[in-house]
């Protein structure tokens, strides 16, 4: 394994728009919450922290997406975000996005990904 990068967990067990699996990281020198989950078949990862108020998404752990598994949902006042880009769709912060992680799946297991120096 790369000294950049850090397994989250297995491929198997992130179902297509299902659980996802939260892990932290340090941002910005503080451990912080992030998630990630599948969507069209690929994986991706933000920071748990909505884009309208600074708390996490999920009020039962790693249940990120909506009753339709299209958008990831803000358990608190029901901002709905692209799970590919983490755009807010609808909802109080509609434009603004989730700050998106870099990660990898490869042979069967999914890493996060250091990708810039507040990112570890
Ligand atoms: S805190 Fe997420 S929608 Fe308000």
């Amino acid at each position: 394994m790369a000294e950049n990068q850090r397994l989250i967990c297995e491929s198997i067990e992130l179902p297509e728009s299902g659980k996802g699996i939260r892990f932290t990281i340090l941002f910005e020198g503080e451990e912080t919450a992030a998630f990630v989950v599948r969507s069209g078949g690929q994986v991706h990862a933000y920071l748990n922290r909505c884009a309208h108020v600074p708390v996490e998404l999920d009020w039962m752990e790693g249940e990120f997406f909506d009753d339709s598994g299209v958008y990831l949902i803000c358990s608190t006042h029901g901002a709905m975000y692209a799970p590919d880009n983490g755009i807010c769709v609808n909802g109080p912060c509609a434009g603004k996005s989730l700050q998106k992680l870099t990660v990898l799946e490869s042979e069967g297991k999914i890493y996060y990904m250091k990708h810039e120096d507040r990112y570890v």
